[in-house]
C-alpha cells in the first residue's frame, strides 16, 4: 500500500466535509432546495473576495473567468497591458489576442514580479490602452505581484481597468478586493477552495460595470451581465455543476469559520516554514524577492535532474508536487502550501525531499530541513 498525497498547486485535497457533501445524492437546481444553498455560496464568495459586489459562479475551470474577464469588459481592436512573467501571465496574452484585442506585453524576468513603474511607463506612454491583466500569484514561477501598487496607479484613471487572475490568491494572503481597488478578480474552484476542478469565480467593480456598458466582444456561455442577474434570484443562467455548488458551500463555511484571517495567518505560517526548510537545506529559492504563499519554488541542486526529482516523490512516497514549465523545466519544483493544508503537510514534503534528493546522490543532513520547519511550526511564529 502507498498512500498518497497531493502537495502541487492546484488541484488540492478536499477535506472530508465537502466530499460527503458532495456525496449526497443530486438535488435539481430549479428546486427550492438549492436556493438556499446557492444564498449561502453567495454569501460566502462576498466574505471570501472582501466585497460588496456580486460574485458569480460558473461552471468552467479558473480559465474560464478569465475569458471572461476579457469579453465581458473589453471591445474589439481595444489595447490592453498584460503582465507576463509566467504561463499563466502568457495566458492573458494568448485570451486577448484570441479575442481580437490588441495585447501589450510587460514581459517580466521568470521568478520576478513586475515593477510597477514599467506598468505606470506603459500607461503613460499609449493613452489608449484600457486595462491591465495581471496574477495576484503567477503559479507557474510562484511570484506574487504587488496588486496593491498597481491598483493606486489604475484607481487615478478612470479608463483603465485593473483585471486580477487570483487563481492562486484569493484565499491565499490578504487580497480586499473593494480597498485595494481591483476592477475584476477571478478565481477557481481547485486551490485555496478547497474543492475539485469545475467551478470558476468572477466579481467587478462599478468602474468595471461602464466598461461592459460598451464591451462588444463575442461571448455567450460567459455572459456575466446575464449571470449576475440570474443568480441575485439564487438561480443560473445554464445548469450549474450542482454538486461542486454543495461541495462550496461546506468549504465557505469552514473558511467563515476559521476566518479569512486564520486561513491567511496558516498559510503564511507554512509558507514561511517551507521556505526556512528548503534554505537549511542549502537550496536556493526560485522567487526569492517576491515568494507567494501559495507554493515555493526552488532550484533543483546541480547534478540533479527536476524531473527525477518529481518522479522519485511520486513514486517512492505518493507525493504529488509540481514541476516547472517551460524555461523552468526540469529546473525548479514547486511545493504547495494552500488550501487543505497544515503542520504536517510541510513536515512530509520536506522530509521527502530529504530522503528523495539523498536517493537521487545529493548529499543531505537527514532532519536539517524539517528541524528548520520545525523552528517555525512548533514556535507558532
Ligand atoms: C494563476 C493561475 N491562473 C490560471 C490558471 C488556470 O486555471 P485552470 O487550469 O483552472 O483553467 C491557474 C491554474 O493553475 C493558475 O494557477
Amino acid at each position: 500500500m502507498k498512500k498518497t498525497y497531493l502537495l502541487a498547486p492546484g488541484p488540492t485535497p478536499v477535506p472530508a466535509d465537502a466530499l460527503l457533501a458532495m456525496a449526497r445524492p443530486a438535488i435539481h437546481h430549479r428546486e427550492p432546495e438549492f436556493q438556499p444553498i446557492f444564498q449561502a455560496c453567495r454569501d460566502g464568495l462576498q466574505y471570501l473576495f472582501q466585497t460588496e459586489r456580486d460574485v458569480v459562479i460558473l461552471a468552467s475551470s479558473g480559465t474560464g473567468a478569465m475569458e471572461a474577464a476579457v469579453t465581458n469588459f473589453l471591445r474589439r481592436g481595444d489595447r490592453a497591458l498584460y503582465v507576463n512573467g509566467g504561463k499563466f501571465g502568457e495566458r492573458w496574452g494568448k485570451i486577448l489576442g484570441a479575442y481580437g484585442c490588441q495585447p501589450v506585453e510587460i514581459p517580466v524576468a521568470w521568478g520576478r514580479a513586475v515593477d510597477p513603474d514599467a506598468v505606470r511607463a506603459a500607461l503613460d506612454a499609449d493613452p489608449s490602452i484600457r486595462a491591465v491583466y495581471v496574477q495576484a500569484s503567477e503559479t507557474s514561477t510562484a511570484v506574487r505581484h504587488p496588486v496593491e501598487a498597481l491598483a493606486e496607479i489604475t484607481r487615478q484613471r478612470p479608463d483603465v481597468l485593473l483585471v486580477v487572475d487570483g487563481i492562486t490568491a484569493v484565499g491565499v494572503f490578504d487580497l480586499p478586493m473593494d480597498v485595494v481597488g481591483i476592477d475584476v478578480l477571478v478565481t477557481g474552484s481547485q486551490k485555496a477552495l478547497m474543492l475539485p476542478p469545475g467551478l470558476a469565480f468572477a466579481a467587478w467593480s462599478e468602474k468595471a460595470d461602464r466598461f461592459m456598458e460598451t464591451a462588444d466582444l463575442p461571448r455567450f456561455y460567459f455572459d456575466l451581465a446575464t449571470e449576475r442577474k440570474k443568480q441575485r434570484d439564487n438561480q443560473t443562467a445554464w445548469t450549474p455543476a450542482v454538486s461542486l455548488v454543495v461541495g462550496l458551500a461546506a468549504v465557505l463555511d469552514r473558511i467563515q469559520r476559521e476566518t479569512l484571517e486564520g486561513v491567511f495567518a496558516r498559510t503564511a505560517r507554512l509558507a514561511r516554514a517551507t521556505r526556512a526548510a528548503l534554505g537549511a537545506l542549502g537550496l536556493r529559492l526560485f522567487a526569492p524577492d517576491a515568494p507567494s504563499d501559495a507554493s515555493t519554488a526552488v532550484w533543483v541542486p546541480d547534478g540533479v535532474d527536476g524531473v527525477a526529482l518529481k518522479k522519485a516523490l511520486r513514486d517512492r512516497f505518493g507525493i504529488t508536487v509540481a514541476g516547472g514549465q517551460d524555461q523552468a523545466k526540469g529546473k525548479i519544483i514547486r511545493i504547495a502550501h494552500l488550501g487543505y493544508a497544515d503542520t504536517f503537510d510541510v513536515i512530509t514534503a520536506i522530509s521527502a525531499l530529504e530522503m528523495a534528493l539523498a536517493g537521487l546522490g545529493h548529499p543531505v543532513a537527514p532532519g536539517a530541513g524539517v528541524a528548520a520547519a520545525q523552528q517555525v511550526l512548533g514556535g507558532g511564529a
